[in-house]
C-alpha cells in the first residue's frame, strides 16, 4: 500500500510549553492534528480553571488564522486543588481532564501529589462528570529502580485508586511496560492508556548506544525490547483502550545536552510518518486510524474530527527535520534511526 486516508488524528498527551517555545513548536502539531490534550506542567503550573482559560488563550493566539486546531485543557492536580473550581471548569466545558503527577516524578512535577489520600474529593468530582484522571504512573521512591517505577506504581498506587473509585475514568499515560498493558486489560473499559511514538521505536539500549544519548531520555524511561514489542503489539491490535498520546515534550538542545539533562522527547514533527512506518511493518495499516483518530476521542466523549488526511509512501526516504529553531531557541526532533518513507500529504496537494 502506498497511500492511506484516515480521519484527522488527535494527540491525547502534548506539551506545548509557553512563550517563544510555544510559538516554535505549536505549528508542528496544529498543522497535523485536529485536537490535543495540553499538559499543564508549565511554570507556574495550570492549577485553576482561570489558569487553564488564560493558557488556552495564549495557545489560540499563537495559531495561524487558517488553522483549525482545538487545544483541550487539563488541570494540574495538587494536594490543595479546589474541587469546586474543578467542577466549575468541567461544567463550563473548559476542563477536559485532570493530570496527576506524583511529586518529583518528572519535569515540573514538584507541585504534584505526595499523599494520595488528599485528592479524594476531586476524584469524586471526576467520577461524577466522567472526566478522565490522566496519570503519570511512576513511583518516586528513590529505593525503586528507575526501570521498575511504572510497574510498582501500577501495583501500589493505581490499583487502590481504581478499587476506591471504580467509576473513575483513568488514563495511564505514556505506558512503557507489559505490566501497564496487563493492568488495562484486567480492568473495565473506564481504564485506558496512551502510548507515545518514541516508546514504540526505542528501547533502553538507545539511551546508551556508543555513549549517553540525551535525546532519547524521557520519563517514563524506555524499557527493555521485550516491553517495546508488547507496546507495538497492543498499539497495532485495534484495541480501543490504547490510543495515541505523543508526549511530545520539547526542551532546548542546551537543556537536554547537559550534566543533568531534562527528560522529554520532541516528536510532533515526525509523529504520523513514524507511526505509519510502524503500523505498516506490523501489517496493520488498517488499525492506524483507530489508534490515532478514533479511540481517544471516543474515550473522552469528544467528537471525531470531520476531515480526513492522506499519508503517502514515497519510494525514496523523506528528509526529516533534525531540529526546529527560532532566534536563540533550538529543539532537536526525534530521530527514529530508520528511513522514513511516509509523509502527510497537504490538504490541497
Ligand atoms: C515531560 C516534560 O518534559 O514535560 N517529560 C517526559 O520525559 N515525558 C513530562 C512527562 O510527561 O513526564
Ligand atoms: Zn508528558
Amino acid at each position: 500500500m502506498t497511500k492511506i486516508s484516515i480521519r484527522q488524528p488527535d494527540d491525547w498527551h502534548l506539551h506545548l510549553r509557553d512563550g517563544e517555545l510555544l510559538k516554535l513548536v505549536l505549528p508542528h502539531t496544529a498543522q497535523q492534528f485536529g485536537k490535543a490534550l495540553i499538559m499543564p506542567n508549565v511554570v507556574p503550573p495550570i492549577i485553576t480553571t482561570d489558569d487553564a482559560y488564560t493558557y488556552r488563550q495564549e495557545i489560540l493566539s499563537g495559531l495561524d488564522s487558517h488553522v483549525d486546531f482545538n487545544p483541550l485543557m487539563s488541570l494540574y492536580l495538587t494536594e490543595d486543588t479546589n474541587p469546586v473550581d474543578v467542577e466549575k471548569g468541567i461544567e463550563n466545558g473548559l476542563v477536559k481532564a485532570v493530570k496527576l503527577y506524583p511529586a518529583g516524578a518528572t519535569t515540573n512535577s514538584s507541585n504534584g501529589v505526595r499523599d494520595f489520600n488528599t485528592i479524594g474529593t476531586t476524584l469524586e468530582v471526576l467520577s461524577k462528570y466522567k472526566v478522565p484522571l490522566c496519570v503519570h504512573g511512576e513511583i518516586v521512591d528513590g529505593e525503586v529502580d528507575i526501570f521498575d517505577r511504572e510497574a510498582e506504581f501500577t501495583k501500589r498506587i493505581l490499583s487502590p485508586i481504581h478499587r476506591n473509585f471504580p467509576d473513575l475514568k483513568i488514563i495511564l499515560e505514556h505506558i512503557t511496560t507489559k505490566e501497564a498493558i496487563d493492568f488495562v486489560h484486567h480492568t473495565p473499559d473506564n481504564v485506558a492508556a496512551t502510548i507515545t511514538v518514541h516508546h514504540l521505536v526505542i528501547n533502553r539500549n538507545h539511551i546508551f548506544k556508543g555513549g549517553i544519548r540525551p535525546h532519547y531520555f524521557c520519563l517514563p524511561i524506555a524499557k527493555r525490547e521485550f516491553h517495546r514489542q508488547h507496546l507495538v503489539e497492543v498499539a497495532t491490535s485495534g484495541h480501543p483502550s490504547f490510543f495515541l498520546g505523543t508526549d511530545s515534550a520539547p526542551h532546548t538542545v542546551g537543556a537536554k545536552e547537559s550534566a543533568c539533562g531534562c527528560a522529554g522527547i520532541f516528536t510532533a514533527p515526525v509523529a504520523l510518518p513514524v507511526l505509519a512506518h510502524i503500523f505498516e511493518n506490523e501489517d496493520s495499516l488498517d488499525k492506524l486510524e483507530g489508534f490515532t483518530s478514533i479511540f481517544g476521542a471516543n474515550f473522552y466523549g469528544e467528537p471525531l474530527n470531520p476531515i480526513f488526511v492522506t499519508l503517502e509512501k514515497s519510494n525514496e526516504p523523506i528528509k526529516q527535520l533534525s531540529q526546529v529553531s527560532s532566534n536563540d531557541l533550538q529543539v532537536a526532533v526525534f530521530d527514529p534511526e530508520f528511513d522514513i518513507h511516509w509523509y502527510v500529504k497537504d490538504q490541497d496537494d
